[in-house]
């Protein structure tokens, strides 16, 4: 069975070399998506896929949504599923809000009960905003990943997440050891690594809470399996990077710790990356490791403003996402708006091709995933995001006034979230008007 969903069809195929860089996306204003088994079978113009699949017509579902606009699923490379319930915690940088906040909602993810049904409300979220792959952090407990994982396969997604590692400056109830971090880490790799569309990620969750035997662990891991992705945390805030250095006084600089263990190369996705040295951005350039910028995070916890351009000058991948609980919202809308802000306040612009391209392709890209998803090109996966430029009147009002593709791809920038999400398909599935109270 096949389905054809007609729309405005957006998809890029190149980072955008500015707000007029036509080359860099294909746009079709009365396209079409051939969907078959979970893939993009076909995408083009309505009338000449109508007419190349004359003969098995009878055999297509053909799924109607103009005037809207058809991209790729949006993608969030960094976020945290046991944050569910700490995103809006008031009145803390980071380090009093994982100590007030966050460690003790996340120990109670030791419960496998409530670990999945949190799980079930992560993904409804995620679904909800136009999110159709993420790179989340688990909480050290082993349960927590096995529920995300479940709850991923249930719907098909490609999901890729790990169970932090952390065995000190945190609580007893959410600490793990070097032996059964690395043991829990290796299970969870064996049982879900390559499984369906699940991916792990090895996830110490930054040095403050990694002794040096745990890192020497993690770095074995890596080596062990060099397929899967890393992550953890890198100069987010000041007082952060002060305890870190006292904690690893002999290392050349934050970076530098990681760098000692061997966890730096394209698969580690490092959040934050906002106080940087100069060494640190060699490091990173070198290495090609990959920052991971998250404004509503980063404004909200007062963490500081990301350097996108300055990075970006020395070939660096940055990638963008939203870091529930410390960030504020779970759409990847209100996080370019919040970007935007970010980048004005160091005079530099985010355009909305360069905004669109990132949360698609780009990030796909720093995942290395870009020849499955982030695009609508015949062969991806069929995870696609309908939007609607004008879901509040407010947004209607404004879009009377727009002329060009740029700008209605800024307005839903600025003013979207996820009630612009009109649908959202997972491997061809429509998945958002399945959720209950669901009105769109
Ligand atoms: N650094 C270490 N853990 C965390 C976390 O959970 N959130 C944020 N924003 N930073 C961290
Ligand atoms: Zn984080």
């Amino acid at each position: 069975m096949k389905t054809l969903l007609r729309g405005r069809v957006l998809s890029f195929h190149a980072e955008p070399k500015g707000i007029d860089d036509q080359q860099s996306y294909l746009y079709l204003e009365d396209g079409a998506l051939l969907v078959e088994n979970g893939k993009i079978i076909a995408c083009d113009d309505f009338e000449a896929l109508i007419r190349q699949h004359k003969s098995d017509l009878d055999d297509l579902t053909l799924i109607d949504h103009r005037p809207h606009l058809l991209m790729p699923g949006f993608i969030d490379p960094h976020l945290h599923f046991p944050q569910v319930q700490v995103i809006a915690s008031w009145g803390a940088q980071l380090l009093d809000w994982l100590n007030n906040y966050t460690f003790p909602q996340e120990a109670l993810y030791e419960d496998p009960s409530h670990s999945k049904a949190m799980a079930k409300a992560f993904f409804d979220e995620l679904i909800r905003h136009g999110t159709t792959s993420a790179v989340a952090y688990c909480s050290v407990h082993r349960q927590s990943a096995e529920a995300f994982f479940t709850e991923a396969s249930a719907r098909n997604m490609r999901m890729i997440g790990g169970k932090v590692m952390m065995d000190r400056n945190a609580p007893d109830s959410v600490l793990d050891t070097p032996r059964s971090g690395y043991d829990d880490s290796k299970a969870l790799i064996d049982a879900w690594h390559g499984k369906g569309r699940n991916l792990y990620a090895i996830t110490p969750r930054f040095a403050i809470t990694s002794t040096p035997e745990q890192l020497e662990a993690t770095g074995q891991l890596v080596k062990d399996h060099p397929d899967c992705h890393i992550q953890t945390h890198l100069s987010e805030n000041m007082d952060e990077i002060a305890f870190t250095k006292s904690l690893y006084p002999d290392a050349k600089d934050y970076l530098g710790i990681y760098e000692d263990y061997g966890l730096l190369s394209e698969k580690i996705l490092l959040g934050h990356c906002i106080h940087l040295e100069p060494r640190e951005i060699e490091v990173l350039a070198d290495t090609d490791a990959r920052p991971v910028f998250c404004p509503t995070s980063n404004l909200f916890l007062g963490s500081g403003l990301f350097n996108d351009a300055g990075l970006r000058e020395k070939g660096i991948t940055n990638a963008i996402a939203t870091d529930i609980g410390g960030g504020t919202s779970y759409s990847m809308l209100q996080t370019l708006n919040e970007g935007y802000k970010i980048l004005q306040l160091r005079g530099q612009k985010l355009d909305p091709l360069r905004a669109f391209y990132w949360i698609t392709k780009g990030n796909a890209e720093a995942l290395g995933l870009q020849s499955q998803i982030g695009t609508l090109e015949e062969g991806s996966e069929a995870d696609i995001v309908v939007l609607d430029s004008a879901s509040t009147p407010a947004m209607a009002l404004r879009m009377q006034k727009a002329e060009k593709l740029s700008e209605e791809l800024f307005i839903l920038q600025i003013m979207g979230d996820d009630r612009a999400i009109a649908e959202t398909y997972v491997a061809g599935v429509p998945q958002k008007s399945k959720l209950q109270g669901m009105d769109a």
